[in-house]
């Protein structure tokens, strides 16, 4: 069963912050799981949300800010406000953090509600310059996006994400030549597992991070666990 740090170790960092994935380094994880947006200057950066408000010091959508001005802001979150490892990063800089290490890298193309343009080839061209394909999933909850990454280049890991199960979901991962479905922990039940493996797709459920919703899961040999409590997780891990 693999691990993935959800937003990097974002139960104790700030999610998606270089100090977050910095802290996965040494966790005995799979991987981790992050989100991307673009920049008004056309830069894939790093961040949960369409807007920086939640998590800096500032407010207005990433998609009207240029990097160097998202580089200005500072981390909300008590306590990280003067590290640098706590500003916004750009995919670039995650990737390269990673490069020397075997982890995949769950890059998660945020346009459920902004569409940027190019997002997908972009992310891509990025991912061939660092030539770490075989190391990452792209995932969506925006099945357009997946069909678009597809259309690039069909080698590369897909996985759809989905908050509200219907009949549809199958035959829209079938239709993609998704991977991976990525199901809410909330929604997964023993039968549908089994309908997704039956249909020979890997399943990922996020967000796990009570113990109660890991035994669950381990229990049911998911494939692999998306949370923000890697270490809590791998210490229920070892005892079953
Ligand atoms: O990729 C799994 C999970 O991160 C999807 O939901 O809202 O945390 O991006 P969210
Ligand atoms: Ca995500």
């Amino acid at each position: 069963m693999n691990i993935y740090a959800h937003r990097g170790f974002s139960g104790y960092y700030p999610e998606n912050t270089m100090l977050s994935f910095k802290k996965c380094l040494d966790l005995n994880i799979c991987g981790i799981e992050f989100d991307v947006h673009k920049t008004k200057d056309e830069k894939l950066v790093v961040i949960h949300d369409e807007t920086i408000d939640r998590t800096f010091n500032g407010c207005g959508l990433v998609q009207d800010y240029t990097l160097k001005e998202l580089k200005n802001f500072k981390s909300s979150i008590e306590g990280f406000e003067d590290n640098d490892d706590c500003k916004i990063p750009t995919l670039e800089e995650v990737l390269e953090l990673f490069l020397p290490t075997n982890f995949i890298l769950n890059i998660e193309l945020k346009t459920d509600n902004i569409h940027y343009k190019n997002i997908e080839k972009d992310v891509i061209d990025l991912i061939n310059k660092y030539n770490i394909k075989n190391r990452i999933i792209l995932s969506s909850f925006n099945p357009n996006s997946l069909k678009i990454c597809n259309e690039i280049d069909s080698t590369i890991n897909t996985g759809l994400l989905f908050e509200i199960y219907n009949n549809q979901i199958l035959d829209l991962a079938k239709n993609l030549n998704a991977n991976y479905i990525h199901p809410p922990v909330n929604l997964v039940t023993e039968h549908l597992l089994n309908t997704f493996y039956k249909n020979n797709f890997e399943v990922n459920v996020y967000t796990a991070n009570s113990t109660e919703d890991m035994i669950k899961l381990i229990n049911f040999k998911v494939n692999g666990i998306f949370t923000n409590y890697p270490d809590k997780l791998n210490n229920i891990k070892k005892k079953f």
